[in-house]
């Protein structure tokens, strides 16, 4: 097995969901932005599954729908609030805390890449209420053995506030419900940052 470099935290990010990701399961892409979060989750379903992505530009949804597009993956467009029943990739122009609306499934795996877009608007960015609603969302969604996995930005100006609210969230998690992973550069400030939060199996005693 081929591990990221220490430093990819996005790769590590992957490689975490792909532990637990099968073909047919369910997963979500908070931000899909550039797509290449999007495309890596799409691929661990090998052509069977749900796959939703969401993002409030339409430039990264574009961006999104090229990258699949040219791995040969087809994806459909939705701009109204829909529950999406049917297997496929789904690429959604809204914001993440508006999942509920378009969930049908326990969630198998999902990423939330927080921040600006790269190559796009800088002041753009993910705020912590929405990203605190999106998240809770998928916590909750969840099934057993399922993990969110999140890629914290500290460095650009209004991260702080995001950063703490996202930190309150997982730390507050009960420990029996779920296990939560912080992976950091020790040696690199202000570095991006990854959670993994997994939602325990549950054991039957007897
Ligand atoms: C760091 S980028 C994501 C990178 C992306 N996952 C990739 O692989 O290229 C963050 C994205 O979050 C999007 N975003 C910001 N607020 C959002 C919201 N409330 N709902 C959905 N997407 C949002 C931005 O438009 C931006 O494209």
């Amino acid at each position: 097995m081929i591990l990221p470099p220490l430093d990819d935290i996005i790769g590590w990010s992957h490689r975490l969901l792909a532990e637990v990701v099968r073909p047919g399961d369910a997963l979500v892409d908070l931000t899909a932005g550039n797509g290449h979060d999007t495309l890596a989750l799409a691929r661990l379903l090998e052509g069977k599954g749900q796959l939703l992505a969401f993002d409030i530009q339409e430039v990264a949804l574009d961006a999104t729908a090229s990258r699949l597009a040219e791995a040969g993956l087809t994806c459909r467009r939705i701009a109204a609030a829909q529950t999406l029943e049917s297997d496929g990739l789904f690429l959604i122009h809204d914001s993440h805390h508006h999942l509920d609306r378009y969930l049908a499934r326990g969630l198998n795996g999902a990423i939330a890449n927080l921040g600006y877009l790269p190559g796009g608007d800088k002041g753009l960015i993910t705020r912590p209420e929405t990203t605190v609603r999106a998240l809770e969302q998928v916590l909750d969604a969840l099934v057993p053995g399922g993990r969110l996995a999140v890629v914290v930005y500290p460095g650009h100006p209004g991260a702080e506030e995001e950063v703490a609210a996202v930190e309150t969230l997982v730390s507050a998690l009960p420990a029996a419900d779920y296990d939560v992973l912080r992976m950091v550069v020790a040696n690199r400030r202000r570095a991006p940052y990854l959670l993994t939060v997994g939602r325990r199996r549950v054991e039957i005693a007897g």
